[in-house]
């Protein structure tokens, strides 16, 4: 079977990785990839810019699908999502992982997830939702810090402004309603309290629609508990980023508190997905407060996490196509979820400056000493084929994260220092990278 992955990010070099060691696959279509993806057995990045075959008006994504004969596609991020890109794959025959537009609005509005949430009995903060500027004021006066202040919209990470004092969020209020922080997507704005604990994420395999539903076999099943590092630097310093590693499972999480989660958070979650009849068949992130008061939901995303991916699929024991197969075909819940016993650890390596300005156009160099190794993967994300003469086969970054380290162990440790050995031995013009990511005070606490 040929398969088509929409994205360019280390998530999706490492869905590509993963979807490539299953028997069922022969050619995966990446567009447009990286250059991690460009270098990926079974995979081949198309760019639609060099598609002459696309009629005007066609969707690109579908035209390419259908010229190399895809019987699956995934999606990796959220934006295509959102347009509804899974709705055109299905109208064109093409079985796609990843939810229609309607399912994945839970995560491109954070007043209509609160809703959702509200609606089926989700653990979550409480909030209110303003339209009105002044409205927004008098509530965060009234209500006192700290407080958290949510653009509505899809906002690259740049919506969701934790205040720790009342002036903080007025300015945080005036910022994203002026449309100075993150333009229309805060035309809407979520005020929630806030919540003290620790956070993880819980990525998950959904398969839900009506007819699902009406034989029993709609459902979610959990991944390993992991956590990303959003934080530049170590000891959860410093502004927030797209993700400065991740480590997957968690000491810190007992088997009681994914008890809870499931009956708090999953399980409400699933019965919401089914009564709304949705069709959601692909991956859902569940952003979770592990507060004193149990866990609480923080917010969904559609998609798998990046960086937890490069932390959790190498965690896999079976064959991730025949998962995707199961999600489309409504097997998910006899699919046998086998796991890794141990550890993966995945630093993130990325270009000085990040996530303000910084060059492009580096080389990357990696000493193949330190990731000669089978319990350790390179995951490209901002990094492209090398143009330059003599460069063809080396990679030069392309944006803030450039890359991931994801290393295996059998114990927490070994995974820790194979993944440090492997970091240090890439490099490039100022490079960057935490020290400490899963070692304990890594993780964010959620404590101003
Ligand atoms: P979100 O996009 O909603 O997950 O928010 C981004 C980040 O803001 C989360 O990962 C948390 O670190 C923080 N955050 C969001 N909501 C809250 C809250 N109610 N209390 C404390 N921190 C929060
Ligand atoms: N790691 C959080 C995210 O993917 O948004």
């Amino acid at each position: 079977m040929n398969i088509i992955v929409v994205g360019n990010g280390g998530r999706e070099h490492t869905i590509c990785w993963k979807l490539a060691q299953s028997s069922l696959v022969d050619k995966i279509i990446v567009v447009p990839g990286n250059g991690g993806t460009a270098h990926e057995e079974k995979c081949v990045n198309v760019n639609p810019k060099d598609c002459t075959y696309i009629a005007e008006g066609e969707n690109p994504y579908v035209a390419i699908a259908k010229h190399e004969n895809c019987r699956m596609a995934v999606i990796g991020p959220e934006d295509p999502l959102a347009d509804g890109l899974a709705d055109e794959f299905w109208n064109a025959d093409i079985p796609c992982v990843g939810p229609k537009k309607a399912g994945a609005q839970l995560e491109a509005s954070k007043d209509l997830s609160k809703k959702f949430m509200k609606t089926y009995g989700v653990a979550c903060a409480a909030s209110e939702t303003f339209v009105n500027k002044d409205a927004a004021v008098e509530y965060v006066k009234k209500h006192g810090a700290p407080i958290v202040v949510k653009a509505d919209g899809l906002a690259a990470g740049k919506g969701v402004v934790v205040a720790a004092t009342v002036d903080e969020a007025i300015g945080a209020i005036e910022e994203i309603m002026e449309g100075g922080r993150v333009g229309n997507a805060g035309k809407k704005l979520v005020i929630e309290d806030y919540l003290e604990g620790v956070e993880i994420s819980v990525l998950a395999a959904v398969s839900v629609t009506p007819e699902f539903a009406v034989h029993s076999k709609a459902t979610i099943i959990p991944f390993l508990p992991a956590r990303d590092h959003k934080r530049l630097r170590d000891g959860a310093k410093g502004p927030n980023t797209g993700g400065m590693g991740a480590v997957c499972p968690l000491d810190d999480v007992d088997e009681e508190t994914m008890k809870q989660f499931e009956k708090d958070i999953l399980q409400p979650t699933l019965n919401g997905l089914i009564k709304e009849k949705f069709d959601y068949r692909g991956f859902i992130f569940f952003g979770v407060m592990l507060t004193k008061q149990g866990p609480k939901l923080l917010e969904y995303n559609v998609r798998l996490g990046d960086p937890e991916t490069q932390a959790v699929l190498p965690l896999m024991n079976f064959d991730f196509a025949e998962m995707c197969t199961a999600i489309l075909n409504g097997n998910l819940k006899s699919f046998n979820f086998e796991w890794k016993p141990g550890y993966q650890v995945a630093p993130v390596m990325v270009s000085g400056g990040y996530p303000g300005n910084y060059k492009k156009g580096c080389e990357i160099f990696v000493n193949e000493r330190g990731i000669k190794n089978s319990k350790v993967k390179i995951f490209y994300a901002g990094a492209v084929a090398g143009r330059r003469s003599g460069l063809e086969d080396n990679l030069l970054t392309s944006g803030g994260r450039v890359l991931a380290c994801s290393s295996y162990g059998e114990t927490f440790t070994e995974a820790w220092k194979r993944a440090y050995e492997g970091i240090t031995s890439i490099r490039f013009e100022d490079c960057f990278f935490r020290k400490d990511i899963g070692l304990p005070g890594a993780a964010e606490s959620g404590k101003l």
